[in-house]
């Protein structure tokens, strides 16, 4: 516990790089460029959000990237998701990745859905060219995400990472992941494309484009540092207060539906963080009841 507690007073970004890039004052054209499906990636006007779109004509779909790679930050993107009634297949992705050998990524993935149901979101943890070893967790969530604008947020830092939607924490994945903690510079994603096969109820539900097109909305609000900047004096958030993990438990309590670190099917020997106790990345063992409270 001692050990835990020490790292979490190491709050700033050891790496020392940076600028923090801030699209306020940065437009897309300067922090992104389009990816693939490019006549599908439409930003607007003031350059200060854009849309992506998978639809009949472009059935890959699209995305952008970064013109930079970060070694460590803030990494927020408001997202609005499709409003189509059935939305099944599509899958929208806010992630940091980077095209090492030995690759990290982090994901923040929407999972569509049928008719009468709502998109679910999914996190995950690459780190060192661990792609054998899926750390993913989905969840629910309080509010339909494809109605309104919600902040999604992943904290990068040399020892944790935390996903947050709105302000409020949702998952935390600290170094004793061991050598599977993403450690080199990412660039950061954001794509729409055919996930068929797998992203609705286990890919039952196909992706149907005569439904659509789909759109997503992205802009971004970023504190970040760039990986070439020899100096970075950002501040990030200094961690989890004991208030915000009680949210992030009630959240996992309330909203998560699948963790690998409950699926013996698949990790007969659960991964070694799932067998720690009391911090990290496991999810809850005993759910609050549902009367109790609301998230939000
Ligand atoms: C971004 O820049 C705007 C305008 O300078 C400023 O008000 C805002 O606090 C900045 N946001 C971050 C996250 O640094
Ligand atoms: C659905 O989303 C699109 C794109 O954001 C928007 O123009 C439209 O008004 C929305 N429709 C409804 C019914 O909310
Ligand atoms: C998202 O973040 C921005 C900037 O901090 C804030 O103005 C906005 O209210 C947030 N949106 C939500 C839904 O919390
Ligand atoms: C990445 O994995 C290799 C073994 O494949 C290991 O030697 C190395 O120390 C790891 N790197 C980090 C940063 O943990």
């Amino acid at each position: 516990m001692l050990f835990y507690t020490c790292l979490q007073l190491v709050i700033l970004c050891t790496l020392k790089p940076s600028i923090s890039l801030n699209l306020s004052t940065v437009s897309f054209n300067e922090a992104f460029s389009p990816l693939y499906g490019n006549q599908d990636v439409k930003i607007s006007d003031n350059g200060k959000s854009v849309q992506i779109a998978i639809n009949r004509w472009s059935t890959s779909g699209s995305g952008f990237v970064s013109r930079y790679t970060f070694n460590c930050g803030l990494f927020t993107a408001s997202i609005k998701l499709p409003n189509n009634s059935y939305t099944a297949g599509v899958v929208a992705t806010f992630y940091l990745r980077n095209d090492e050998v030995k690759r990290d990524e982090i994901d923040l993935e929407f999972l569509g859905h049928i008719e009468g149901e709502e998109w679910s979101l999914q996190t995950n943890v690459y780190g060192n060219g661990s792609y054998n070893k899926g750390r993913e967790e989905r969840y629910s969530l309080p509010f339909d995400p494809s109605q309104n604008f919600h902040n999604y947020s992943i904290l990068w830092d040399t020892n944790r990472i935390i996903f947050f939607v709105d302000q409020y924490p949702i998952r935390e994945t600290v170094v004793s992941v061991g050598g599977d903690f993403p450690s080199k510079p990412m660039y950061v994603y954001a794509t729409i494309w055919d996930g068929s096969d797998w992203a609705t109820h286990k890919g039952a539900y196909k992706i149907n484009l005569q439904r659509g097109p789909f759109v997503a909305s992205y802009y971004f609000i970023f504190n970040v540092c760039r990986a070439t900047q020899p100096e970075c004096d950002i501040a990030l958030p200094g961690g989890i207060s004991a208030l915000e993990r009680q949210e992030m438990i009630l959240f996992r309590a309330l909203y998560m539906t699948y963790s690998y670190c409950r699926d013996k099917a698949r990790y007969p020997a659960l991964l070694p963080e799932c067998r720690d106790e009391g911090y990290g990345m496991q999810p809850v063992q005993a759910p609050i009841a549902r009367t109790t409270r609301r998230f939000i």
